[in-house]
């Protein structure tokens, strides 16, 4: 858990975005169709929490940024779910 052991300071302590109350949710309706690991085309494989973290470096930059390009040949996610997105990283992507 690499992510995880790195120093890192929750920069929205007030903000309770999780793995589990939230961001499995959106992974699951926007994202997993293509990133769940064998065969399907995404990298990596967005059905765990590991699995997840493994790629939450791209999350900025892929996701939620103005210039996101995921969910690939889609609209960008709402940017209330991008926002929240950007708590859940800036809060060092807590599980629960
Ligand atoms: C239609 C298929 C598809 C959907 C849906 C999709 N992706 Fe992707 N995604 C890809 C493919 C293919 C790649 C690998 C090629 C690339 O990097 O552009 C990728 C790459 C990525 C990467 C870069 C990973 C890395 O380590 O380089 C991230 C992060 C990512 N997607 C996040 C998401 C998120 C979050 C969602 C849901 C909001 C999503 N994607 C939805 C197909 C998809």
């Amino acid at each position: 858990m690499a992510s995880e052991t790195l120093d890192c300071t929750p920069k929205f302590p007030d903000k309770n975005v999780t793995y589990d109350n939230y961001v499995k949710g959106v992974l699951a309706g926007h994202c997993t169709s293509c990133h769940q690991g064998g065969k399907s085309p995404g990298t990596g494989n967005f059905t765990t929490y590991a699995g997840v973290l493994a790629h939450a470096d791209f999350f900025l930059s892929r996701v939620i940024s103005p210039n996101a390009d995921m969910p690939q040949g889609m609209p960008q996610l709402p940017k209330s779910t991008r926002d929240s997105l950007n708590i859940w990283i800036y809060n060092c992507t807590p599980e629960k």
